[in-house]
């Protein structure tokens, strides 16, 4: 098909020059506010177009996709996570859904380090201190925090995020474990010196900072339930920059501020923002969403929709194929 001819809907602002490409190579819609589309305006905006582009904020259900028309036949996500997409309820119509993997990885994955590092080490209680105007000169006793060197880091889902955050982790004298549904490859894991635990329970009993790095799927949905945050060490930690909808975020925020657990560095949210109760907890670090929020992240990752949505348009299969 000719690619001038391929009519692409975005559903949000994307970097002005991945904007520029898309209306060079494509018949493109672009999208002029930065807000989010309501679930009616997202039919109207797929409506007659061959490719639509979202992202995560994009509720693109089985009711979305039935009333999308017989012209949709790809959906290229503008990002990896892909929970907000009904899959199947696509490919049931023929229509392709592509995400951007890869690319993000190496930078969600310093977000990741950064929340390992900052919160046993208290960096934004010490900054907001410091800001306050409490900060009363140096003392040997005041703002301890704890030694990350040579704790027990525990990665659930060593894909390629996860494998970064293994990299980094290694390099900082954490010793790495990771729950998967099976082993990685023998020669990364002897690189890594990683140990698999089949059984993600028996992990949780032994690590002193968790780090969730699995997508949120049905199957994965309070996969850290209050049960599990039970099981973990009053030590320990729990990071996420993966989904919020992984987390009992409810129970996790209770055990942080009973002292039942040390802290956590998160990203993510079970709806969207943090909670109240999350907000007030002690030891926490909460940032809005913002391990892929590099120029360079968000510019591969358009290049990324590109090259699959120019794939498509060129009769080939596209390298990111999102496979049930
Ligand atoms: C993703 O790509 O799914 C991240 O959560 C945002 O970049």
């Amino acid at each position: 098909m000719d690619p001038k001819k391929l009519k692409v809907a975005l559903t949000r602002k994307l970097p002005s020059p991945v904007e520029a490409r898309l209306s060079d190579l494509f018949d493109t819609t672009l999208h002029d506010s930065d807000m989010p589309l309501s679930p009616q305006g997202l039919i109207e905006r797929v409506q007659d177009v061959d490719v639509l582009a979202p992202t995560l904020g994009d509720r693109l259900d089985q009711a979305f996709f039935d009333a999308a028309g017989p012209r949709l036949k790809m959906v290229a996500n503008f990002g990896a996570g892909t929970d907000h997409i009904d899959v199947a309820a696509a490919n049931a119509r023929g229509i392709t859904v592509t995400n951007t993997p890869s690319v993000l990885a190496e930078d969600a994955a310093d977000m990741a380090m950064t929340l390992i590092l900052a919160v046993p080490r208290r960096m934004v209680e010490g900054v907001r201190a410091l800001e306050s105007g409490n900060f009363q000169g140096w003392s040997p006793t005041w703002m301890l925090g704890h030694r990350v060197r040579g704790k027990k880091l525990g990665i659930i889902g060593l894909g390629r995020v996860g494998e970064a955050i293994a990299r980094r982790a290694k390099a900082f004298g954490l010793s790495i474990h990771y729950h998967n549904r099976s082993p990685i490859n023998p020669h990364i894991e002897e690189e890594l010196g990683a140990t698999y635990w089949d059984s993600l329970d028996q992990m949780l009993a032994r690590v002193d900072i968790v780090s969730i790095n699995c997508p949120h799927t049905p199957a994965t949905f309070h996969l850290l339930s209050r049960r599990r945050l039970e099981l973990l060490q009053p030590q320990a930690y729990v990071v996420n920059i993966s989904r919020g909808e992984i987390v009992d975020e409810e129970a996790l925020a209770s055990m942080i501020e009973e002292g039942r657990l040390a802290g956590a560095g998160l990203d993510v949210y079970e709806r969207g923002a943090p909670s109240e109760k999350l907000l007030r907890a002690p030891n926490v670090v909460l940032l809005p969403h913002m391990a892929s929020a590099t120029v360079e992240s968000r510019m591969e990752m358009g290049e990324r929709m590109i090259i699959n949505i120019k794939m498509f348009a060129d009769g080939h299969k596209p390298p990111d194929r999102v496979i049930l």
